[in-house]
């Protein structure tokens, strides 16, 4: 008879494809619950915090991940955004037989491909905001002069190098002058205009059953008051643990892609954005992944969030324990020199912290100086994050904090939680 052989399971090793507060966030987060942790950088920016948790390749340096994969025995892997499946080595990545916090192939349409969403929303009775698809100016206009009514404009395709960012418009009149105006390389999504009773929610889809995690916020606009244009990343969030759908978003926009989800082989995070008229929820975007926000305070309420991403990766069932007392959190984003106008560009500039931090603070667009001192090099400085068993609390702590970072010129909202929630609130 064989020895028996006494196995200590090895720590899972996870790699993050991303870089600044995404990789910062999720990687602190997977290291504290035992997950040894590196990161591949995609982009060219926030290089140095990814750092500060585990190795990091740039993109530069290593053309393609996959070799790393093999090289550092790597589980899983975890995509800032889907622009992966388009990199010329998606399909090594693949084949590699490496877990993917993500979906991919057929199911990745939802998010992709906006009209691709509306149809299965049409397919499966989910209520989707009346939308169009345009190739050009004319076509455009025509569409408007038959349904005379306001349109979000939005990219067709999704990715973060998009042509287009989702352009608001509440009129007729404002729709008809930024048709004028925006880049048509990829087409226009023409989405009929909502309102302004706006939530989401988040769950994993994994061995076949679909697991919600939270219900959630984000605070598009740039300014306080909710006034402003919609920025490309939220300027805060809010999260609120909710495995039993208490907000009926899951029940309603989730659950009757079921039958879609198991066909196209879904596994992966999906969310879900909504608005609310007439007492209805529509969907306005999906998403499969946990994103820039949301994403560090899911994994932190998560009892042991490095299992959970690779369970999720390997497509096997889940059993999902949260940390007792972490209902709520709350995440601020420093909006750094001409922020949200992508087009404004300042220099590198001192970020000093001016006090004890006691709760997460994660760095986006930021490097070490020459003297060991810290420097803002960008639009999107920090986000801070907090958690707490109630909501107020995740929310002044959260503003304890971020009063602590100074950058000169840089801004953040200070009135995240006073819209917008509950789910509905306008
Ligand atoms: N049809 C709509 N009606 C009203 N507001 C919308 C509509 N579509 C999008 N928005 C607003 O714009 C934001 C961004 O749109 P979204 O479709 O989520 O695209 P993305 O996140 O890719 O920019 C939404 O969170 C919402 O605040
Ligand atoms: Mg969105």
């Amino acid at each position: 008879m064989a020895a028996q052989i006494s196995k200590t399971p090895r720590r899972p090793a996870l790699m993050v494809l991303g870089v600044g507060s995404f990789a910062h966030s999720l990687g602190t987060a997977l290291a504290d619950a035992g997950a040894s942790v590196s990161t591949y950088l995609t982009r060219n920016y926030g290089h140095y915090s990814p750092a500060l948790v585990g190795q990091t390749f740039s993109h530069d340096a290593f053309p393609s991940p996959v070799p790393l994969l093999r090289k550092h025995q790597i589980d899983a892997v975890i995509p800032q955004s889907i622009d992966w499946a388009l990199q010329p080595w998606a399909a090594d990545l693949i084949q590699s037989g490496v877990g993917i916090f993500s979906p991919v192939g057929e199911a990745m349409r939802i998010e992709r491909e906006r009209d691709f969403a509306r149809a299965l929303c049409a397919q499966f009775q989910i209520p989707f905001p009346k939308s169009f698809v345009a190739s050009n100016r004319l076509e455009a206009e025509k569409i408007l002069a038959a349904n005379p009514q306001p349109f979000v404009l939005k990219n067709p395709l999704c990715s973060p190098t998009s042509p287009i960012h989702t352009v608001m418009c509440e009129t007729v009149a404002d729709t008809r002058a930024w048709l004028r105006q925006v880049n048509y390389a990829e087409g226009v999504f023409l989405q009929e205009y909502l309102g302004r009773a706006e939530a989401g929610h988040i769950a994993l889809v994994s061995g076949g059953e679909i697991h919600s995690l939270v219900t959630n916020q984000e605070y598009k606009y740039a300014f306080n008051g909710n006034l402003g244009i919609v920025a490309g990343a939220p300027l805060g969030g809010l999260v609120e643990r909710d495995e039993n759908d208490k907000y009926g978003l899951a029940r309603e926009l989730i659950h009757p892609l079921k039958p879609w989800l198991r066909a196209a082989q879904f596994s992966g995070p999906l969310q879900v954005t909504a608005i609310q008229r007439g007492g209805r929820w529509h969907v306005i975007e999906y998403n499969i992944r946990i994103g820039v926000t949301s994403g560090p305070m899911i994994l932190r309420m998560l009892k042991n969030p490095a299992g959970v991403v690779l369970a999720t990766a390997r497509n096997e069932k889940l059993k999902l324990e949260f940390n007792p007392g972490l209902n709520f959190g709350c995440s601020l984003t420093l909006a750094g020199y001409g922020y949200p106008f992508t087009q404004v560009r300042g220099p590198h500039l001192p970020l000093e912290v001016t006090g004890e931090l006691d709760c997460d603070v994660w760095w986006n667009e930021v490097a070490a100086g020459a003297e060991g001192n810290l420097v803002a090099t960008g639009q999107r400085i920090a986000d801070v994050i907090a958690l707490a068993p109630k909501l107020e609390a995740a929310i002044a702590q959260a503003y304890a904090n971020i009063r602590k970072l100074r950058v000169v010129g840089s801004y953040y909202r200070t009135d995240v939680g006073q819209s917008l929630w509950p789910p509905g609130a306008v």
